[in-house]
């Protein structure tokens, strides 16, 4: 059956990712483009509407991101957010200049206009939540106002024969009001879509029937990374092509304690058969000197490459790699975050463990089931699929390891003392129940030292942050609100079992704007 879909044109929105996961939400399928594919291209994906989103931009500057007005002929709804709303308006022939105060938070929007799809059934006074610098300051004829807040006159408005519609406001956000009633008016009533056409319950086998297809009597080798993205990759392929497929787990040396002789358990228990590389040596020499975060990446990820394509002419008739891609890689690491957006090519998909290497080199073709799923989509496919807790609710672990929670250069030293530490956070979270109510917690070292007293003498020795953090898609996340009590039991016991360590901090920042990892 065909699905109804909806295209998100990306301005580079720090919320943009919202609003696919809302829609994804509604039971409709939807993915994020850059913003300048082609009208042909989109006009072949079909889609029953289109979105554009918000963006950090001025319209009117010369470079800003645009579209070709062309965009307004397919005579496909269209939704325009924020600077999605300004760049509408300005194409259009309306003036957009910088308002004279920066609204930023919560506002009160009023309707003016209720007789349109948009607004349907929701009440003349709303909050909104707004996050811009400029602002419509006069529209063109073809349009008209649907409302406003108190400091911006025009903060909703419509073409008066095409379906064209347009916020400042941000619906995707939790804390407008009635975003997603706006958003459903919008996608149900205007575009017209049926919400059952997008779910997961089909997507598991469509997925093993097109693997299988296209692999065919090949070979596929995986790089499997323990984490339930690579579960239920490897569930995928397996269903698809069996004992074709080869599982590689590569040792890097940055592993968790005892990471290995889990993922191997587990491994058995799925049945996955798995090739582990001791690839220790190799990974620590390369990483010698290098403090940069983006360089560690880069060579962690050359090396991942090298290691595949090696087992690859090692084993006959290899011809794909598979990964556990998710669409959150995908998202962050192409489409706006790599901060010169103009050298950016979106069909290069870089992925958190395959950067830095240039396409060409690259032999082998890849598969990647999920790339188009967010985190909770696919724990809700292992759920379905039966996985036990300990694969559905691991907390991820990055493809560089501790590489990248040893802030600058790493050594076997920093590793055995980073690795300790982790233990015991482990083990306190575990036996304190507080494992399962985090979605992930870590320890990261410093490099610098501070001064201390142990046992009346004087210590001077590496400061560990404590980051622990609740998130549903690791796109966002807070820190975690643990209580004071955990935090010292933490603190005190890392510090008086771990050499090296001599003073804890807790990370209580949010993402955005901090990330959650620290390289
Ligand atoms: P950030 O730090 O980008 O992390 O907020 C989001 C989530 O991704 C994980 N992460 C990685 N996972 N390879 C991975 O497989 C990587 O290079 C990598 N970097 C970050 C991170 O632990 C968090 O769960």
């Amino acid at each position: 059956m065909k699905k109804d879909f909806i295209l998100i044109l990306d301005f580079g929105s720090q919320y943009s990712h919202m609003i696919a996961r809302r829609i994804r939400y509604m039971g409709v399928y939807t993915l994020l483009y850059r913003y300048d594919i082609s009208i042909s291209y989109i006009f072949s994906k079909n889609p029953k509407g289109i979105i554009l989103s918000g963006g950090p931009f001025s319209v009117y500057e010369n470079g800003s991101p645009s579209i070709s007005q062309d965009l307004f002929q397919l005579n496909i709804p269209i939704f325009g957010i924020c600077y999605g709303m300004q760049m509408i308006s300005f194409l259009f022939g309306g003036k957009i200049e910088k308002s004279k105060h920066k609204e930023y938070g919560k506002s009160c929007f009023i309707i003016e206009d209720d007789n349109n799809l948009l607004f349907n059934g929701i009440p003349r006074k709303s909050i909104v939540w707004m996050s811009h610098f400029d602002e419509v300051k006069k529209i063109s004829k073809e349009f008209k106002v649907l409302g406003h807040t108190s400091s911006c006159p025009v903060a909703a408005l419509r073409h008066k024969n095409k379906e064209i519609y347009a916020v400042q406001f941000h619906p995707e956000v939790e804390n407008t009001e009635f975003g997603i009633s706006i958003l459903k008016n919008f996608i149900f009533h205007i575009c017209q879509c049926k919400s059952s056409n997008w779910n997961i319950d089909n997507f598991v086998q469509n997925a093993i029937n097109k693997i299988k297809k296209r692999v065919e009597k090949k070979k596929v080798i995986l790089g499997f990374s323990g984490g339930i993205d690579s579960f239920v990759t490897a569930y995928i392929i397996y269903k698809a092509i069996e004992n074709s497929l080869i599982c590689i787990f590569v040792d890097t040396g940055f592993l968790l304690e005892q990471e290995k002789e889990n993922i191997l358990f587990l491994c058995k228990k799925m049945n996955f058969p798995l090739q582990i590389i001791d690839a220790k040596n190799r990974f620590l020499s390369k990483l010698t000197g290098i403090v940069d975060p983006e360089m560690k990446r880069k060579i962690i990820g050359k090396e991942f490459l090298s290691i595949f394509q090696k087992v690859s002419v090692t084993i006959k008739n290899v011809e794909f790699l598979a990964q556990g891609t998710i669409y959150s890689d995908i998202i962050e690491s192409s489409i706006f975050s790599n901060s010169n957006q103009n050298q950016l090519n979106y069909s290069i998909k870089s992925h958190h463990n395959v950067g830095g290497l240039p396409k060409k080199l690259m032999k082998l073709k890849l598969i990647e089931p999920l790339k188009n799923l967010f985190k909770d989509e696919v724990r809700q496919i292992g759920k379905k699929l039966g996985f036990p807790m300990e694969i559905l609710y691991r907390h991820p672990f990055p493809g560089p390891g501790l590489s990248i929670r040893i802030i600058g250069e790493v050594s076997e030293k920093k590793i055995s003392i980073l690795k300790k530490a982790e233990n015991i956070l482990l083990q306190e979270l575990k036996k304190n129940d507080i494992y399962h109510n985090v979605n992930q917690a870590f320890i990261i070292l410093l490099p610098i030292k501070s001064v201390g007293v142990m046992g009346d003498k004087r210590t001077y020795e590496y400061v560990a942050v404590l980051r622990v953090i609740n998130t549903e898609d690791f796109m966002t996340a807070t820190f975690s609100h643990l209580s004071y009590d955990f935090l010292e039991r933490i603190s005190n016991r890392i510090i008086n079992e771990v050499d090296g360590i001599n003073r804890m901090v807790y990370d209580i920042t949010s993402k955005p704007p901090s990330t959650i990892e620290w390289e």
